[in-house]
């Protein structure tokens, strides 16, 4: 589909995640190995940092400068091109969230409620009462995502029902607001990216927020310590048989990813060799998989004026592309004094 402004030479790319830890083993197979393949195929790649949404399901944001700043730290680390991607926080694009009042007008009181993800998430929510925030934000996300016209947004299937509603929103805004030429918003894709299912050190799902995970930027130490604590089964022969044994699974198939191998063959290698066999060889292949993009890590941390000014690029471009979009939505709407 057409848009009004200029064709996008490049397709562009939206995805991001909230800043409440540092990124782990989950992300890096699951998305950011994706987001550097499309850079690298061509994408023009938009990354937001949504400082605002943390504030979905407790009352106050810890540590966000930190956070955001991990963030970056993991994003080039892995080998995203902070040249040429858009990096940019929530809160330093004010015209972003301002397209959040005329999308609240679009979607109704009932679609909010009926959001099995928003549903869950109130249900697992530490807060007692639930906010306008935790309600509204799938709308917000709809900003994040036609602020820039994304035509792709690589996402989990959790947030399928996001892009449902960020879809919903161009279209009723290019029906209620029609225009001469093309309508104003296309109607962005979801790529579902294939998450290969990563257990934490507990056997639960890995979280940056459980203490669970094994982070891309803990050391080669803390990574041999996590992974001996994994919890395993008793059974000494290694086998690959992720219903029977989702622990051991995980922990193959983690090994099989780092060395490009299938996780029957790692598992045959252990044979009989036991957890403990198994914790070492996994330990051994994350540690070598990760060894250059630590390295990178360590270099940009020393380098943290580098990383302000990435951020502040971006914020700037982002910046720029809001205010052009949110000029085009107010004049639709006849809000020219
Ligand atoms: N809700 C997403 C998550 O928790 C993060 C996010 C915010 C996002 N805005 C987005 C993802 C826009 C894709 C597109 O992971």
């Amino acid at each position: 589909m057409t848009t009004r402004t200029l064709p996008q030479t490049r397709p562009r790319v939206l995805t991001g995640d909230r800043p409440t830890g540092r990124l782990h083993l989950g992300h890096y197979f699951g998305s950011l190995q994706n987001r550097v393949r499309l850079q690298a195929e061509g994408a023009e790649l938009f990354v937001v940092i949504p400082d605002y949404q943390v504030l979905t399901d407790r009352d106050v944001a810890d540590r966000l400068a930190e956070y955001v700043e991990e963030l970056l730290l993991d994003y080039l680390a892995v080998g995203i091109d902070a040249e040429r991607a858009v990096i940019f926080t929530h809160s330093s694009v004010p015209a972003l969230n301002q397209l959040l009042l005329p999308f609240l007008s679009l979607i109704s009181a009932a679609e909010l409620h009926r959001n099995p993800t928003v549903k869950d998430e109130i249900a697992h929510s530490r807060q007692s009462q639930v906010s306008g925030l935790m309600l509204t934000y799938p709308v917000h996300q709809a900003a994040d995502i036609l602020f820039c016209k994304a035509a792709l947004v690589p996402v989990g299937q959790d947030q399928l029902p996001h892009l449902e509603v960020a879809r919903t929103v161009a279209r009723r805004f290019n029906a209620r607001y029609p225009h001469a030429g093309s309508p104003l918003f296309p109607e962005p894709q979801a790529l579902l990216s294939e998450l290969p299912l990563l257990l934490g050190t507990d056997g639960g799902k890995m979280s940056k927020s459980r203490g669970n995970a094994i982070a891309l930027g803990a050391s080669a130490d803390e990574t041999a310590r996590l992974l001996r604590g994994a919890k395993t089964d008793t059974d000494r022969r290694i086998t690959y048989d992720p219903q029977r044994r989702p622990e051991v699974a995980s922990l193959l198939r983690l090994a099989a990813l780092c060395q490009g191998r299938d996780p029957h063959s790692v598992a045959e290698q252990i044979g009989d060799g036991g957890a403990s066999a198994l914790k070492t060889l996994v330990t051994e292949a994350v540690n070598e998989h990760l060894r250059p993009i630590r390295a990178r890590r360590a270099d940009l941390e020393a380098d943290r004026a580098h990383l302000r000014k990435v951020l502040s690029r971006g914020n700037t471009r982002a910046n720029e592309v809001a205010e052009a979009t949110l000029s085009e939505v107010t004049e639709a709407m006849g809000m020219r004094y």
